[in-house]
């Protein structure tokens, strides 16, 4: 019922962009969602009291912290920082109920495979957009490990209704570079009898591996390949977890204020991991100025500041090495390039088709719709720059612009707008809640430094 009352909410929420001004001052991004998710997990399945501080409070996060707590683990929530209650490694119960993973594929994806090998039966569903995703790249290896998952379209599409088995280890081989199907293989593995083996054609973001080596879970590297020996003999304990802030919340203003003229932004305690930060070096191909500063690490991943001031760009050409370090920017990316001059062409992005809305189909529309030139292709588009020598380009406000259920897509969509001449509302913004609940207030703020 709670997902079905916030799609309601989120077609009528809207969000007005009044351009005209730059972005200036220092911010801070909430904390990052890949790793807020892997932090659940992993200190739901350890010894004692975890705190995780500075922890994504979007709908996708906090509906991993609510499957945690329905498979019984103890989580209190303050707005900065989560503490867990950890049961240690079988500590986990059989939910009463379906688990409703909201928008969040990294959620229910990590839950497959987690519950996969657990001693109790378990559905796991989601909203609209999820229940059209592909499930099938996590169910066929995890079948291949023993598990019992029924679904949609022979368990292509959640929800997903897995009956725990005694799994075993296998040596798989993905042809999608996805830090997802690599994570729920991974936390499958730790359940499985024998030794788990995991290649990908690409590296795709590492935060599990990362993770487990800050929480002292043995996983190698053997030439490239993953290898896990399940079953650990000894579990691991409760610590404190540290998450930064999000780099592709901090995506949406590097754009933004590049693109603003007279803009300058200091976004503070930004995760660096360079499996993530592909839009810093696709930027500054294109002409971006944006400097990493006090580089450090927490909870085994780098974190730095990162100031942006506006620059004139030009078109690049982006292809497959590129593409998952910069997998979840594209829609950001697409407006850079939208502004810049000369062409930009993406290729081998085919990714963006599944993710949470057709990110090609849905970027392409809107930014036409805004006056940009762009040729949608099977596996990314081409985009035509609206800069001339010398001057970034503006878009257009257009009259019925919407996020297509796609949080990433409405906060694009509203970077681009600062570039029109008009203000322009964007429709069915509700989504933004997934990933950055104070996008508009953060943005807001920005604007209002301006002299
Ligand atoms: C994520 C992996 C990526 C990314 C998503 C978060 C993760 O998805 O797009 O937003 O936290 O593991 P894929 O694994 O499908 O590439």
């Amino acid at each position: 019922r709670k997902t079905r009352e916030l799609d309601r909410a989120s077609l009528m929420t809207t969000l007005t962009i009044s351009p005209g001004r730059p972005l200036r001052g220092t911010t801070t991004v909430p904390g990052d969602k890949s790793l807020t998710h892997r932090a659940i997990i992993l200190t739901a399945l350890a010894e004692g009291t975890s705190t995780v501080s500075g922890y994504c409070r979007g709908e996708d996060c906090l509906n991993t912290m609510r499957a945690f707590q329905a498979l019984g683990i103890p989580i209190a929530e303050t707005p900065t920082e989560l503490t867990v209650s950890g049961k240690g490694f079988w500590g986990l119960t059989e939910p009463q109920g379906p688990i409703d993973c909201g928008n969040s594929g990294t959620g229910i994806r990590l839950l497959t495979g987690l519950l996969a090998g657990q001693d109790f039966f378990s559905v796991l569903t989601g909203d609209e957009s999820i229940r059209r995703r592909p499930m099938g790249r996590v169910v066929k290896p995890l079948r291949e490990m023993g598990a019992i998952i029924a679904g949609r379209k022979g368990g292509e599409l959640a929800p997903l209704a897995i009956t725990g088995a005694g799994l075993h280890g296998i040596d798989y081989h993905s042809s999608v570079a996805s830090a997802q199907i690599k994570s729920s293989i991974l936390l499958a593995g730790l359940f499985a009898q024998g030794q788990t083996r995991y290649r990908e054609p690409r590296l795709s973001r590492d935060h599990t591996e990362r993770m487990f080596q800050f929480f002292g879970i043995p996983l190698r590297q053997e030439e490239g390949t993953l290898v896990l020996d399940g079953r650990p003999p000894v579990g691991w304990r409760g610590v404190d977890v540290t998450v930064p802030g999000d780099f592709s919340a901090a995506a949406f203003f590097l754009v933004g204020a590049t693109i603003v003229p007279g803009s300058d932004v200091t976004i503070r305690n930004v995760g660096m991991n360079p499996t993530r930060t592909g839009l810093i070096d696709v930027m500054r191909k294109m002409g971006a100025d944006i400097q990493v500063l006090g580089l450090r690490e927490a909870a085994g991943e780098p974190v730095g500041d990162l100031r942006v001031q506006s620059a004139v760009l030009k078109g690049v050409t982006i292809g497959h090495e590129l593409i998952p370090k910069t997998i979840d920017e594209f829609p950001v990316l697409c407006v850079a390039a939208a502004v810049a001059e000369g062409d930009t062409v993406i290729s081998g992005a085919e990714e963006l088709r599944v993710k949470e809305s057709d990110r090609i189909a849905t970027m392409s529309g809107e930014l036409k719709a805004m006056g940009a030139l762009v040729e949608e292709r099977p596996d990314g588009m081409v985009i035509r720059g609206l800069g001339r020598s010398g001057e970034n380009g503006r878009l257009q406000a257009a009259s019925n612009a919407r996020s297509h259920g796609d949080h990433r897509v409405a906060m694009s969509l509203a970077i681009g707008g600062l570039t029109a001449e008009q203000g322009m509302t964007i429709a069915d913004t509700g989504c933004v809640e997934t990933s950055f609940p104070n996008f508009e207030a953060v943005l807001t703020d920005l604007l209002a430094h301006s002299a």
